[in-house]
């Protein structure tokens, strides 16, 4: 029994989630404000790539197809990466049947874009809260163009409402985007463990499969990505 206390003790260290994460390996980063480069930042690797307080992505990351979120047959503007635009229609169209169609808020973000969008929330919000809402430079997943915060089609931003996922149309999103590939980053009380406020309007298209895990597990985004990076770490 000795020798598996540490081990026992570790596990019941790990925030819930983490524990079916990342089962033999270090537990999830605390949300440290830091600027360690992220371990996969190749254009193929999106479905690998964690940003957070902590990891960051290079300045020069600009996916190199990159396309108006137009294509997809919604409205709002923007860019996302080609692969995700017949997965975005998808869901668009689905949203649209199910009597909430939606628009595109914010899509792609270069690094430079998210140098004025942080520094803009730094003034209207002050630096400790704008940590917690908008992402430093490289550290954010709107720079994978992979990432969009979607409101609804003819609505005020999201972030205008006390909490979109409890709209109508945000509540749609929230139950079906897994469906279509996409999760929601920062879902509500796991803000310790997402490292920002929670967001019902930001979604990651992650595929079809990783999505469904994250949905059926109950986990973030981020454990998610955490564990695999830890099961890359640990093979030989
Ligand atoms: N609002 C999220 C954290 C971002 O800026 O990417
Ligand atoms: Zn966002």
């Amino acid at each position: 029994m000795r020798r598996f206390l540490p081990f026992l003790l570790a596990l019941l260290a790990l925030p819930s989630g983490m524990a079916q994460s990342t089962p033999s390996s270090a537990p999830l980063p605390t949300c440290e404000v830091a600027d360690v480069p992220t371990a996969f930042t190749g254009y193929d690797q999106w479905g690998l790539t964690l940003v957070d307080t902590h990891f960051l992505l290079p300045a020069g990351y600009s996916p190199p197809d990159l396309v108006p979120t137009s294509e997809a047959g919604i409205g709002g503007g923007g860019e996302l990466r080609a692969f995700v635009i017949p997965h975005l229609k998808a869901m668009a169209e689905a949203a649209a049947a199910a009597g909430h169609p939606i628009a595109v808020q914010s899509a792609y973000r270069s690094y430079q874009t998210q140098v004025t969008t942080f520094q803009y929330w730094v003034k209207v919000d002050g630096y400790a809260y704008a940590l917690k809402t908008s992402a430093r430079p490289g550290h954010s997943e709107h720079q994978l163009g992979t990432t969009l915060d979607i409101r609804a089609k003819g609505g005020q931003a999201p972030w205008d409402f006390q909490d979109w996922a409890a709209t109508p149309t945000g509540a749609w999103v929230a139950e079906n985007a897994w469906r279509f590939g996409f999760a929601m980053s920062y879902p509500k009380g796991y803000e310790s463990e997402t490292c920002y406020a929670y967001e019902p309007w930001h979604y990651r298209y992650l595929g079809a499969a990783a999505a469904k895990e994250i949905h059926d597990r109950g986990i973030t985004t981020r454990a998610y990505l955490w564990g695999l990076e830890q099961q890359h770490a640990a093979k030989p």
